[in-house]
This record gives structure tokens, C-alpha cells and sequence, in this order.
């Protein structure tokens, strides 16, 4: 019987050791600890024995097992530590790599173009002024001296909400806005939406237009040649010139339109300015005197100009950008490339 405990150690020393994983220990443990274990077959057969040697015997009985008992619990916490270590290492993170870039936006040309204008025209004296893109018909056509059959005023070009009530079709409007509340002098330019019912690749039913007015004593048609000349060259290049031709406005007398050098062939003529060399950029004018009477401004005393572009158009010209429907469709890939 002492052959066969030293045997029955022996051999759970040696199985305990080589165990690698705590599932195995946890199966190994209850043979040996538990109610059907070696050790307690051994205790049942102690009556085999001499009854001067059965305390003796029972007692070393004991010992191995409390001893195997230590063995199991140390593995068990060595097993442990080892799981703990190996996911740690397992999961390691190299704080040293590059994280992952945010995925940044980018402005919109139309609003790249319309901080850049209103910075030249604040730079150069001006306040910037809001109107309201819902009008009615006096502020964007009664007001501006439009006669009542006046083909703008046509539901085929402009929107209208209600009988009375539209969507402006100019920043014009804003002109109006300003002068009912305040007399000259006036410094205004008056960035905004505009909706008019086209739809092509150089026309959309909502666009921006900006709008100048100038108001005070003596101001000439120079003075507008002179900003107009300055705002062009501050915005596209000190080699690109404006001029200006006749045209008709309701609400200027006289009116023009402004041109500017082709930005692509620099007035050779090309294809973007169909070989003229020159491409159009907005209308100006001198505030048609109607236009003051009517808002109680004195005809006699002051004069001023005015002059309103399509921001969309300069953002076009500026970037070269072939179809203005590619600047309201926002595409991730096309606006990237004005970061
Ligand atoms: N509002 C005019 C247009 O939309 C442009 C303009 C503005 C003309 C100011 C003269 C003066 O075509």
C-alpha cells in the first residue's frame, strides 16, 4: 500500500506539471480531489491494514493529498497569469502608428467665391446687406421701375408663391430694401439666392447673385468704372480688364453690362468666350432717379450706381468649371479639389 500512494503522487505530480491549459487542469483536479478520487480509494482499504498502522498510514494519506491539493491551486493561478499575458500581448496597440485621417469637407466654390467678394468689397468701404429671398412684386419689379408687361414678370420666368408673392428673381430687390430704410450715403453690396425657372449647364433655377449700390452726392459713372475696375482685378488678376457696353436695365439710367478679359485665352478668343475675347459678367447702371422718387430719396441732391453678377458665373470663370448644375450637385469628389 505505501508502494501504491508514492505511486499514486508521483504520477498526479508528473500529470500536473505538463498540463498547458485550464480546462485540462479543471478535469485533472476533480479526479484527484474529488469523491472518487485514488486517494479515497486508498482510504477505504486502510482496513486492510494492521489497526496499530492505519493512523499513520491515514495521515500520510492526508498530506499527499493536501500537498496535491497546493499543487493544483498554484498551477492554477500560473495558468491564469499566463492567459492574461498572452491576450495582452495578443492585442497589442502600436501607439506609434498614424491614426486614420477624418474625413475633412470642403467648401463649396459658390461659397469660396462669395467670402472672397464680400472681403474685397468690405476691404474697400462697404457693408454687406440682406434681403429676403420670398418677395413681393413691389420690391423685386414695381419698385425697380419694371413695367407692368415687362417680359421678366412672366410666370414662365419667374416663380411665383402667391398671386403677389414670389421667389426674387434678382438681389435687386435688396437695393430697394435698403433705401426704404435708410438715406445716403449708401455703401451696400448684397450677396444672395436668386431663383429664376432655367434649367441648363450655364443656368440654374436657384443661383447667387451679388449686388452692389452705391448712394450719395455726386457720385458719376466714373466711380463705377473706377470700383468695377478694382473688384475685377482683386478678384481674377492685375491683368484681367473690364469694360462696359450699352444695355438696358428698368431700374438704371444709363445701364451696361460689364465684361471681363476671357480668363482663358486672355482675349485672343477661344472657345469658353465663343472668340470674342471678352465674357460677360453682370449688369451696372446709374440709379434710374424713378427709382429714388419712389422710395422718397432726393433725386436732385444725390445719384449713385449700381451693379449685381452671378457668383455661381465668377466661381465658374475662376475654377474653370464647365457646367454650373456640377456646383449644386454636391459631390464629395468634385468638391475636394477647392480644399
Ligand atoms: N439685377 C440685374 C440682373 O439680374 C443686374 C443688375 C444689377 C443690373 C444692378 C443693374 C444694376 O440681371
Amino acid at each position: 500500500m505505501e508502494t501504491r500512494l508514492q505511486f499514486l503522487i508521483d504520477q498526479a505530480r508528473k500529470e500536473i506539471t505538463e498540463i498547458t491549459s485550464l480546462n485540462e487542469l479543471q478535469s485533472r483536479k476533480s479526479h484527484y480531489i474529488g469523491k472518487k478520487s485514488p486517494f479515497t480509494e486508498l482510504m477505504k482499504q486502510l482496513k486492510e491494514l494492521p489497526k496499530e498502522e492505519r493512523p499513520e498510514f491515514g495521515k500520510k494519506i492526508n498530506i499527499a493529498k493536501n500537498q496535491l491539493q497546493l499543487m493544483i491551486t498554484e498551477k492554477e493561478s500560473s495558468l491564469k497569469q499566463l492567459a492574461y499575458e498572452t491576450s495582452l500581448s495578443d492585442n497589442i496597440v502600436d501607439i506609434t502608428m498614424p491614426g486614420r485621417r477624418r474625413n475633412k469637407g470642403a467648401l463649396n466654390p459658390i461659397n469660396k467665391v462669395w467670402r472672397e467678394i464680400e472681403d474685397v468689397f468690405i476691404s474697400m468701404g462697404f457693408d454687406v446687406a440682406e434681403g429676403y429671398d420670398i418677395e413681393d412684386e413691389f420690391h423685386n419689379f414695381d419698385a425697380l421701375n419694371t413695367p407692368q408687361d415687362h417680359p421678366a414678370r412672366d410666370l414662365s420666368d419667374t416663380f411665383y408663391i402667391d398671386n403677389n408673392i414670389l421667389l426674387r428673381t434678382q438681389t435687386s430687390t435688396v437695393q430697394i430694401r435698403v433705401m426704404e430704410n435708410h438715406q445716403p450715403p449708401i455703401k451696400i453690396i448684397a450677396p444672395g439666392r436668386c431663383y429664376r425657372n432655367d434649367n441648363d449647364a450655364s443656368h440654374s433655377p436657384a443661383f447667387h447673385q451679388v449686388e452692389a449700390l452705391v448712394v450719395d452726392e455726386g457720385i458719376s459713372f466714373a466711380d463705377l468704372k473706377d470700383v468695377l475696375n478694382l473688384f475685377v482685378k482683386r478678384l481674377f488678376g492685375q491683368n484681367i480688364e473690364s469694360r462696359i457696353r450699352p444695355h438696358f436695365f428698368p431700374f438704371t439710367e444709363p445701364s451696361a453690362e460689364i465684361d471681363i478679359v476671357c480668363l482663358k485665352c486672355l482675349g485672343k478668343g477661344c472657345n469658353l468666350c465663343k472668340g470674342q475675347g471678352w465674357i460677360e459678367l453682370g449688369g451696372a447702371g446709374m440709379v434710374d432717379p424713378n427709382v429714388f422718387d419712389k422710395l422718397g430719396i432726393d433725386s436732385e441732391k444725390y445719384s449713385g450706381y449700381a451693379f449685381g453678377m452671378g457668383i455661381d458665373r465668377v466661381a465658374m470663370l475662376k475654377y474653370k468649371i464647365p457646367d454650373m448644375r456640377m456646383l449644386f450637385e454636391n459631390d464629395i469628389r468634385f468638391l475636394k479639389q477647392f480644399k
